[in-house]
């Protein structure tokens, strides 16, 4: 696993930006996902998240917006240990999810990649049918009832907006689906682990506006069900789908609040230039 220093390094921040405060943005939601000075290092020099603190509510969408490079994948990633098999990487501070420090000695992985689910950039569908795609966490979780598993298999891809259009094919190859298809399997993938937290790494960039326009009806729906973190390069995805915003700019975390006031009232200035398009 990636390694935990103990010490609570001195970090100098390149951007002197208002303290967030998460007690009147966040008034009424219930945190579970949450980060306390978090520092990532890749290695000793590329030092990817500096002192980032944010807290995250159940069953919204939180999106993470900023230039190439500015961190956003590598956070996404920290809440479900992603990046612990990256050689060398190590990090200070605390990533908590529903008040457990998931780098502690005690946590299961298994446990919290099942708990804390991932839809990736590309969509990655295994080259299996359909239905043993979706059906492929349940089986290594131990559920072996055909019955069960079909029904698990059926719900998911229903929450996923995939059902009506594969329900005949179920055991076709998965790799016929159309890419829009594929990604809306990965997420039924996802969901048939019972998640409680979904990240999505950019789920839409690689589709076309149809295809974008079902993922993000999708995500709309989920939300009712699940907390879920996306990472978007798309300013117009952002402001139409999430409830709260992130900006970050290398590494650092500039500007979190409720997506309207992002998008129409920015506090930094940074925020302002990014979000018209003035730079990134
Ligand atoms: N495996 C790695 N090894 C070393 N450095 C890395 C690695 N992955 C990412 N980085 C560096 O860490 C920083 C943050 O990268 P990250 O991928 O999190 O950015 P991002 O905001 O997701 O960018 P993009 O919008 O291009 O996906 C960058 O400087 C990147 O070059
Ligand atoms: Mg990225």
């Amino acid at each position: 696993m990636v390694e935990v220093k103990k010490v609570d390094t001195e970090v100098q921040l390149q951007f002197k930006v208002p303290e967030t405060d998460y007690n009147s943005i966040l008034e009424g939601e219930n945190v579970v996902i949450e980060t306390l000075h978090l520092n990532f290092y890749y290695t000793p020099e590329v030092h990817a998240l500096k002192a980032i603190t944010i807290k995250i509510p159940e069953k919204k969408v939180t999106a993470f917006i900023g230039p190439s490079g500015c961190g956003k994948s590598t956070l996404l990633r920290t809440f479900n240990r992603m990046n612990d098999l990256i050689p060398g990487a190590y990090l200070t501070g605390k990533v908590l999810i529903e008040g457990q420090d998931i780098y502690s000695n005690n946590i299961r992985l298994e446990e919290l990649r099942k708990k804390v689910g991932m839809v990736f950039q590309k969509s990655n569908p295994f080259p299996m049918s359909i239905w043993e795609n979706v059906a492929f966490g349940p089986k290594v979780n131990g559920i072996t009832d055909k019955s069960l598993l079909d029904e698990m298999v059926e719900s998911a891809l229903k929450q996923a907006d995939l059902w009506k259009e594969v329900k005949d094919r179920l055991h076709q190859s998965a790799l016929d689906l159309s890419g829009g298809q594929q990604q809306r399997l990965c997420i039924a993938r996802t969901l048939a682990n019972k998640p409680d937290i979904i990240l999505m790494d950019e789920p839409a960039s690689a589709l076309d506006p149809i295809s974008t326009g079902k993922i993000e009806e999708t995500i709309e729906e989920l939300k009712q069900n699940y907390t879920i973190v996306i990472v978007t390069h798309n300013m117009q995805q952002a402001a139409r789908i999430s409830d709260y915003t992130a900006f970050m700019m290398l590494g650092e975390l500039i500007e979190y609040d409720k997506t309207k006031t992002i998008f129409t009232n920015p506090k930094v200035k940074l925020t302002e230039d990014y979000i018209t398009g003035r730079f990134g």
